[in-house]
């Protein structure tokens, strides 16, 4: 099959990417390289499939692209691009959230209308939920896809609502659409704003652990690879389309277990800072996989034991990489003696190169068939 994955250089969509490759299909990955982290780990992301030669590149923002270029003859779409994190969705930032999360969604739809894709998957999350009471006889609110979603979090909002036009356009348009609801996704290549990264890095750097709360949230955690499946199924399975399912469990703890389990691995200790939890942080919650198992046949396996060992396995040799290529970059010396004149000429070309480029982007932009926006 020809498969576009959107956020393809991202954590969860360059496992999508080597999986789908593995699977045989031919797949276009679409990255603008967003500046919500480093460039540097996103291209460690896609290294091992860079070369493939099923595999194309296209670096550009899917907010104003020509979506036609990469949407055209795909048969299905993977769509995980978005700004993600719950805690910096408040306040200024979050016209990017509408952008990436809200407007991108509704422009890849549109555009996918006239193309007779066979799937459309949509990376929702547990988020969309907000904080639900647990049900009599439970400790811990178990959510099902029937709950009513009140997300806490302007994050949450945004993805309840591109859920939302999702669905929509499975009711209007008949597209083969399927929303996949993630639970607090870890493991290799995890992003550096989230919890597991973070106290890996810490226990690397010898520096302490900040907890918001007390540590004794439970959350379900899900192995990267157990998503990935879950995705890779929702691509081909009939019984698939037009639902709306939960993808997480396997591994409920409390965040200080994970970090004990951590510890454990890494055979380090680190002291903890406890702040005051964080508006839009959800408390316990664990995800119902009924729906996960009666639609797909499977459920999350990995332990969250091995989980991290992988992921704590990968932040070593990564940070390692890191601290070295910065120690590389404080020894190189500025050149001197270069001739005025040939800087100037040089400076010249690369204002006269930025120059073009732009134009060219521009133009490109021009491309785009009407009704688009
Ligand atoms: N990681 C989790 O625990 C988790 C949980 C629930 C839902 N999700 C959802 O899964 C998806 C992937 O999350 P992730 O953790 O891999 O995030 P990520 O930030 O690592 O990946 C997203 C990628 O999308 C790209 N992107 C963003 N806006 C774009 C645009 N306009 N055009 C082109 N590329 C764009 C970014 O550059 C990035 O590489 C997101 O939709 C997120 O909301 C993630």
């Amino acid at each position: 099959m020809k498969i576009l994955v959107t956020g393809a250089a991202g954590f969860i969509g360059s496992h999508v990417v080597a999986r789908l490759l593995q699977e045989g299909h031919e797949v276009t990955g679409v990255d603008n390289f967003d500046i919500c982290y480093s460039r540097g780990q996103k291209e460690k992301n896609l290294m091992p499939v860079l070369l493939h030669p099923q595999f194309k590149l296209v670096e550009d923002n899917l907010a104003d692209m020509a979506l036609v270029k990469v949407v055209k003859g795909t048969e299905a779409i993977v769509h995980l691009a978005a700004q993600p994190g719950v805690r910096g969705s408040w306040g200024s930032s979050f016209h990017r959230y509408v952008t990436h999360n809200i407007q991108v969604t509704q422009r890849l739809l549109e555009e996918s209308k006239a193309n007779k894709l066979k799937r459309f998957v949509y990376a929702s999350s547990s988020s969309v939920y907000g904080d639900i009471a647990p049900q009599e006889g439970q400790d811990i609110a178990i959510l099902n896809e029937e709950m009513m979603c009140k997300p806490r979090s302007p994050y949450g909002v945004t993805k309840l609502a591109a859920e939302n036009l999702v669905q929509l356009y499975h009711q209007e348009y008949k597209m083969p659409t399927v929303s996949l609801r993630f639970f607090s996704v870890y493991g290799p290549g995890q992003r550096p704003d989230m919890a597991f990264n973070r106290f890996c890095h810490n226990l690397l750097h010898d520096a302490a652990h900040t907890i918001y709360g007390d540590g004794k949230q439970v959350r379900d955690f899900t192995y990267v690879d157990d998503v990935v499946e879950a995705i890779a199924a929702s691509v081909t399975s009939e019984a698939a389309v037009g639902q709306v399912v939960n993808v997480g469990g396997g591994s409920p703890c409390t965040l200080l277990e994970a970090v004990t389990m951590l510890e454990e691995i890494s055979g380090k200790t680190c002291p903890k800072t406890f702040l005051e939890r964080q508006k839009g942080d959800l408390f316990s919650i664990r995800a119902d996989t009924a729906k996960l198992e009666r639609v797909f046949g499977t459920k999350p396996k990995t332990p969250l034991k091995e989980g991290l060992q992988r992921q704590w396995e990968w932040m070593r040799k990564f940070v390692q990489a890191e601290d070295e290529e910065q120690a590389i970059k404080a020894q190189v010396q500025p050149i001197t003696g270069v001739d005025e004149a040939v800087l100037a000429e040089a400076k010249a070309d690369e204002k006269a190169h930025k120059k073009a480029a732009r134009k060219a982007k521009k133009n490109l932009g021009k491309e785009v068939p009407g009704g688009l926006d």
